[in-house]
């Protein structure tokens, strides 16, 4: 299928095992009656709950799981952490580099860059995080955070894998745990994501990095999606908080079908 809209959900923490089996149920229930069209969905569970949801989605054609992060080593002495290999079996997406991990084990870009890499080589699709931090914004430093990151992710990249690269552009700060005032204004996150988008065009040409899909993140809610995926090369979301409530997750999924779909 040429997905032209992704809406991902991004569990985090959140929720108990049953919790994840009980909203894949209801999600499975909710988009049952409802036409994608080029539009996919993914949700990312915490590891445990992967290869039981695996199962529970395996005539599902339009749910797939990803992983919430992943480790670049093959394999090794590396207590706590889960390889490609590992998640392999199970999902064909893993999110790479949220700021909630970057924060926690201090990944570089270049480990970063190394991962999406490594998860490619395995026909795993990566959705890798940037963004810029509240005190980053405050100094003006939005572009060159970002065009730091995108031009590290970029350098570990051909042609032919770009179109299978996700990109999820989140203002650190505009993240729901981090409590904001106020969330950005709709047309500068479509800016930032254009930059991106000319990153990518600037090395490997235009038409290629017009397949990239590029999302925003950051507070989605079912009530303000629609102004973030209007906005042009807006490709779709990642959710956190808002996706673990599987009715406005199911809202958030109609409204970027409809305005993101082209
Ligand atoms: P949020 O989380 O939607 O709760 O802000 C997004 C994320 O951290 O990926």
């Amino acid at each position: 299928m040429n997905i032209s809209a992704l809406v991902v959900g991004n569990w985090k923490m959140q929720l108990s095992h049953k919790g994840e089996l009980e909203i894949v149920i209801a999600l499975k229930k909710l988009l049952k009656s409802i036409d994608l069209a080029g539009a996919a969905v993914v949700i990312c569970p915490s590891y445990p709950s992967l290869p039981v949801l695996a199962e529970a989605l395996k005539k599902h054609a339009t749910i797939s799981l990803g992983a919430q992060n992943v480790h670049w080593e093959e394999k090794g002495a590396c207590t706590g952490s889960v390889s490609i290999s590992q998640i392999a079996p199970f999902v064909e997406w893993c999110i790479v580099g949220h700021s909630e991990q970057r924060k926690l084990t201090r990944e570089t870009d270049e480990e970063i860059s190394h991962t999406a890499r490594q998860l490619l080589n395995h026909g795993i699709r990566p959705i890798v995080c940037l963004g810029e931090t509240a005190e980053e914004r405050a100094a003006d430093e939005t572009v060159s955070k970002v065009t730091t990151q995108m031009r590290t992710l970029l350098a570990n990249m051909t042609r032919s894998l770009l179109p299978q690269l996700v990109i999820a552009y989140e203002p650190i700060w505009a993240i729901s745990s981090n409590q904001p005032d106020f969330l950005p204004d709709p047309a500068d996150t479509a800016g930032t994501m254009l930059l991106i988008r000319k990153l990518a065009a600037a090395q490997f040409g235009n038409d290629i990095a017009q397949r990239m899909l590029v999302l925003y993140g950051g507070s989605v809610s079912s009530s303000n999606v629609g102004q973030y995926i209007k906005e042009p090369g807006v490709n779709g979301v990642l959710v956190g908080s808002a996706s673990t409530h599987p009715r406005q997750f199911v809202e958030i999924i109609n409204t970027v079908q409809q305005l993101a779909v082209k």
